[in-house]
């Protein structure tokens, strides 16, 4: 059967928010709220997208851009629906609908030990950088920020 892709909208975010919580290699933290999630949606109008199959969530990928470079985050495949090129499918509609607001390069983070997904990522042409190092800053200093 084939998937239906379509926008993310708020009102899928209770259904993904337990699809990631029982996807090793999606860490969930306090900035997948509803309330954080709203603010995202409405600042990346449509870029985030679910598949669905039988009207079920069965994958999803959230993008969004500065004005300059795009960022991909939660992609996700529920393990039954995987190996049949949806995660493929989920990349390459949303980095056609980063270009269309023209977005020509964009980030991504992979946990160090998600060794699938360091090759899918590989697979699909990504290029993991070794010339840079990420920092990050936490002004609560909530570790679940
Ligand atoms: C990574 C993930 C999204 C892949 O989903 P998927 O739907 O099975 O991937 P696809 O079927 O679209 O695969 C696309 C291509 O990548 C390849 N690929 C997929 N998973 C791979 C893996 N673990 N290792 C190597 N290649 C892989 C496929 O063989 C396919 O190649 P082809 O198009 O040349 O035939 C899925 O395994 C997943 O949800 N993992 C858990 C969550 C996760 O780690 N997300 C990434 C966070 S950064």
């Amino acid at each position: 059967m084939s998937y239906q892709l379509r926008p993310m909208t708020l009102a899928d975010h209770s259904a993904l928010l337990s699809l990631m919580e029982q996807t090793p290699g999606v860490v969930v933290r306090d900035a997948d709220n509803l309330d954080a999630t709203a603010r995202y949606l409405l600042r990346n109008p449509g870029l985030s997208v679910v598949a669905e199959q039988g009207g079920h969530i069965v994958g999803c990928l959230m993008a969004g851009h500065d004005g300059r470079r795009g960022y991909l985050q939660h992609l996700l495949v529920l393990p039954a629906h995987r190996g049949q090129g949806l995660a493929r499918q989920l990349v390459e509609r949303v980095l056609a609908a980063l270009a269309r607001e023209g977005i020509d390069k964009s980030h991504l983070d992979v946990l160090v030990d998600n060794h699938g997904a360091i090759a899918f990522w590989q697979h699909l042409g990504w290029q993991q950088r070794d010339d840079l190092l990420r920092y990050s800053f936490i002004r609560s200093g909530n570790p679940q920020a």
